[in-house]
């Protein structure tokens, strides 16, 4: 028996475009290794990483029905670390160059597709010997889940103790399409109403997960609360604030696995807090490797790692680095995303030869270089549910500089305090993001309060062995039989 199931759209290292794919490749496993029988099941994409995984067909022609009927899918399952992992197949929806969006926008089917994934993962789950005693849906692309739960509860005594759980990684993706497409759900007309799943006329698949579901959570408690509120509720405030009482943020936690400089197959060297020999030798490769200046060996080399959005602050970095390079230091940036900010990133790189470097592109070994490589890492997000590029940077003994907000706030002792582990700015703006970097660049000149701060950050603690205890508290506080 599946105890709890874990649906999602992204699974590391399967596959991954931010931090839902990380989340999901590490929390399911922690709970697994804590004896609850745990299964994740997830789209087949085209181009995902099965590299040394037996993959296995289970069911060549599930009937998904309904309104495409005879359509079907296919169900494969992976042992991965002794954890059945199950895809989803069908090869128009999910064999593409990419998983959401081309460069030029979200794919126009991806209601349907998604609509697709979610019913198929209900109808296959309804063939399990026994029901999962919890299913635990993530972000929009599952969020239908918990709503065809509700409903078939009512019809069918298989999943009478069943309980829903669905997790926000980010609330400003709700996967919002016109309200014609309702229909295609094929849930009841009585979930068509602004309590439900209709959002100003339109159909909104996070927020039919959010009401309908047993209970919510998001990344992290300070955005569980901000969420709350107009500024950060994305218009969901109102629906948010109405389930207050089943809504809790549980922290992510990071997997020390794939991110310790400990042990680390991407790095030159690996390091420690208590040795940190090896962090000069990756900051050396790193700078050869962008084709930096030897010279900034001795001065502090900045890093931004992340997808090139608005969320990010990306546009607050372009406008103050020309300010940044008055100053004696290095910065590397890593991302891809919006066409026009990573246009002027490269047009600027241009402009400070050997102490700025731009790659666009998603690169797994890169971020693992950056993070260790850099001094000082920049997280100016306007919002951030969780973030986990700040506590891999913790661990690489790279102070982050960050706003503070969302997850941020509970992930970093902003400067000065004598426990301190980074830098924050109160809100976005680029005149204070500009300040705490002076604020960063002034106390990384005092060398040895410095090293005491990296060797702090290094040794700070946020496993996931914390977060999944907190899961199951929930799971159990719900009634779920685990
Ligand atoms: P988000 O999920 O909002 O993008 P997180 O900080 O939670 O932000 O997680 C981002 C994850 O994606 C991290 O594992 C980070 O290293 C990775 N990542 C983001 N952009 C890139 C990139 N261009 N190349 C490689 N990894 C990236
Ligand atoms: C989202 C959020 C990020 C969070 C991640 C994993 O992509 O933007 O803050 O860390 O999900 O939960």
């Amino acid at each position: 028996m599946h105890e709890v199931l874990f649906v999602t759209s992204e699974m590391y290292p399967f596959s991954k475009t931010g931090g839902l794919g990380d989340v999901m490749g590490a929390l399911p496993l922690s709970l697994h290794n804590k004896g609850v029988n745990t299964a994740v099941i997830t789209p087949l994409y085209g181009r995902m990483n099965l590299d040394g995984n037996k993959v296995r067909l289970v069911y060549s022609d599930l009937h998904v029905g309904y309104p495409w009927s005879p359509i079907t899918a296919e169900i494969y399952q992976v042992d991965y670390h002794g954890m059945p992992v199950y895809f989803v197949g069908r090869g128009e929806y999910f064999d593409r160059r990419h998983y959401y969006n081309t460069h030029t926008g979200d794919y126009f089917d991806n209601c349907e597709r998604f609509i697709f994934f979610c019913r198929a993962v209900m109808k296959w789950a309804r063939l399990l010997p026994e029901p999962p005693a919890v299913i635990h849906s993530h972000d929009w692309q599952s969020s239908l889940v918990p709503a065809y739960l509700h409903y078939a509860r009512y019809e069918e005594s298989f999943w009478k103790n069943t309980k829903s759980v669905a997790t926000i990684h980010n609330l400003a993706f709700q996967g919002r399409f016109s309200g014609r497409l309702f229909n295609d759900s094929g849930l009841p007309m009585s979930a068509w109403h602004m309590d439900g799943a209709e959002f100003h006329g339109d159909f909104n698949m996070l927020k039919t997960g959010i009401a309908y579901s047993d209970a919510v959570t998001t990344v992290s408690p300070t955005y569980a609360e901000e969420i709350l509120g107009p500024e950060f509720g994305c218009g969901l405030e109102g629906i948010l604030a109405k389930h207050s009482g089943k809504l809790l943020g549980i922290l992510n936690g990071a997997d020390y696995k794939v991110w310790d400089p400990r042990d680390d197959k991407f790095l030159p060297c690996c390091y420690s807090s208590a040795n940190l020999k090896g962090k000069r030798e990756c900051k050396k490769t790193v700078l050869r490797e962008f084709y930096m200046s030897d010279q900034l060996e001795d001065r502090p080399v900045l890093g931004f790692i992340g997808r090139i959005r608005d969320q990010k602050g990306v546009d607050m970095l372009i406008d103050i680095i020309p300010r940044l390079m008055e100053k004696e230091i290095g910065l590397i940036v890593l991302g891809e995303g919006n066409l026009m900010y990573e246009a002027q990133l490269l047009e600027l790189m241009e402009s400070y030869p050997g102490r700025l470097s731009v790659q666009v592109g998603y690169t797994e070994d890169l971020a693992h270089a950056i993070q260790a490589g850099c001094d000082i890492f920049l997280m100016p997000s306007r919002y951030e549910p969780c973030g986990l590029t700040q506590i891999y940077a913790l661990r690489y003994g790279t102070p982050p500089v960050a706003t503070a907000v969302g997850g941020l706030c509970d992930t970093i002792t902003p400067y000065p305090s004598p426990e301190a582990t980074g830098f924050t700015f109160a809100k976005a703006d680029k005149k204070l993001f500009l300040s705490a970097i002076e604020q960063a660049l002034s106390a990384w000149e005092d060398r040895e309060s410095w090293m005491k701060m990296v060797q702090r950050a290094m040794d700070k603690e946020f496993s996931w062995d914390r977060s999944a205890d907190e899961y199951i508290r929930m799971y159990r506080d719900l009634g779920a039989r685990i």
